[in-house]
């Protein structure tokens, strides 16, 4: 099984960025953890992060035929981007919706997530752990 994860803008600042909703942990330091975490259960994992909407739907559109699973934190995207949603669509790679903070807590405009519909689990404020939850679930998925 060979998995993608993508995160999306200001996720590169990780460990700067809003410690106390964040967490002190770095971009580098989660994409270890969850690299560390995909060996242990054999899945192949590769990363994406981009501050640009084109290049995540441009980086989705590549996933076609390449990667079973997709787990996808779009950050500020989630709220406002039709276009991640439907690139999810074109390519139909099962995914699941990850988020560090709990959003649901959050401001009003935080609420809407485009991509929630089409993922097979949103996971939301469980922190860095929450993307090896993401992991299970699209190994759950995908057996
Ligand atoms: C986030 C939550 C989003 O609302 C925010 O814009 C982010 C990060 C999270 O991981 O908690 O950038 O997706």
């Amino acid at each position: 099984m060979k998995i993608l994860v993508i995160n999306g803008p200001n996720l590169n600042m990780l460990g700067v960025r809003e410690p106390g909703v964040y967490g002190k942990g770095t971009y580098a330091e989660l994409c270890d953890m969850i690299r560390s975490y995909c060996e242990k259960r054999g899945v192949e994992v590769a990363f994406f992060q981009s501050n640009h909407e084109g290049a995540i739907v441009d980086e989705i559109q590549k996933g076609y035929g390449v990667y079973d699973g997709i787990v996808i934190n779009p950050a500020a995207y989630t709220h406002t981007s039709v276009a991640i949603l439907d690139a999810l669509k074109a390519v139909s790679i099962p995914a699941v919706e990850v988020h560090i903070s709990d959003v649901s807590k959050r401001e009003d405009f935080r609420q809407i997530s485009y991509i929630r519909s089409y993922c097979v689990k949103t996971v939301a404020g469980k922190g860095f752990e929450g993307y090896l939850e993401a992991v299970d679930a699209l190994c759950e998925a995908l057996s």
